[in-house]
């Protein structure tokens, strides 16, 4: 395929990502953060917010001819869409909607592929913010950086291409602190006494867009004794923001350690391959310098 031609069809999914997000934005704001009585393939108890959002989605990537199939966090399986397409989409429709109660932004994720949901697979990657405006960050192979647009009560503007310098100064991190291991708190630890701050709202979406905007920092989501394989799904949520965070200049890696060794490995997050759809895995998104030192014994 041409570069002309991924940028026309990327242009195309890009307009779906946008159209779909007005209509979540509106039923975001009507909603009062209520949940069902269903649970997804993860077994989190799915909100009202979570299952509008995603039948907003397939409705509107459903208008494309080019998608192929989709699936999405709030599906147990892919969704075929039309024969002829080219492009998997794996989407979170809501991320973060359990914060949706204490009034904090919350997002959407996309990984774009060209063919099936593997990591090297990746074209184009989104997010998209709900807060005081919708924005929006989209990263794909033809560009360096991550074009950030922001409605503007009317259309979607560039802002600004986000890129992340060699360093920065924010420390976000997940899970149960009382379950982190011992290497874990020590890095995070030495990164708060070398000057970093802890910025962690508990949705990943601000959270790393906070990083993106102030162009560094770090953002981890590891392995716990409680689950060692993380919490963030590989599909819905770290591959897309891997791609973003490379896009942008910056290291996304897992990191695994092995104990009776006390050894540990770091491994580029989009050389992992996923066995199941839903699979997790531990993370970690941030400048250069940052993913040097986590990934460092
Ligand atoms: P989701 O709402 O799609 O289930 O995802 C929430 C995720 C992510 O946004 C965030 O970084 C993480 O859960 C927070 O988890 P902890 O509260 O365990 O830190
Ligand atoms: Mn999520
Ligand atoms: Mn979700």
């Amino acid at each position: 395929m041409t570069n002309a031609n991924l940028a026309r069809d990327l242009e195309q999914i890009l307009i779906q990502i946008q159209k779909a997000s007005l209509p979540i934005y509106e039923t975001l704001k009507q909603s009062l953060g209520e949940y069902t009585q269903n649970t997804n393939a993860t077994g989190d108890t799915q909100l009202k917010a979570d299952v509008a959002a995603d039948e907003i989605l397939q409705t509107t990537f459903k208008d494309l001819k080019i998608i192929k199939q989709i699936c999405s966090e709030e599906q147990e399986h892919a969704i075929p869409l039309h024969k002829e397409g080219i492009y998997s989409i794996a989407y979170d429709p809501l991320d973060g909607s359990s914060l949706m109660g204490a009034n904090l932004s919350v997002g959407s994720i996309f990984g774009i592929y060209q063919g099936d949901f593997l990591p090297h697979n990746l074209v184009a990657s989104a997010y998209v913010v709900y807060g005081m405006v919708i924005g929006i960050g989209f990263a794909s192979l033809l560009q360096e950086g991550v074009d950030y647009f922001v409605h503007n009560g009317k259309e979607f503007q560039l802002q600004k291409t986000l890129k992340l310098s060699h360093k920065g100064k924010l420390n976000a991190t997940g899970g149960t602190q009382k379950n982190w291991s011992k290497f874990h708190k020590s890095k995070i630890e030495s990164l708060f006494n070398a000057g970093y701050r802890l910025r962690y709202s508990g949705g990943m979406v601000p959270d790393l867009h906070h990083i993106l905007v102030k162009g560094g920092g770090i953002f981890s989501y590891p392995s716990t004794s409680d689950a060692p394989q993380g919490k963030l799904r590989m599909l819905f949520e770290v591959f897309p923001f891997a791609f973003i965070f490379e896009r942008a200049g910056g290291n996304a890696v897992c990191i695994q350690e092995n104990p009776t060794q006390g050894e540990i490995e770091a491994k580029r997050l989009l050389e992992l391959i996923p066995k199941h759809l839903h699979d997790t895995t531990p993370c970690f998104f941030g400048s250069q310098e940052e993913i040097k030192f986590v990934s460092e014994s």
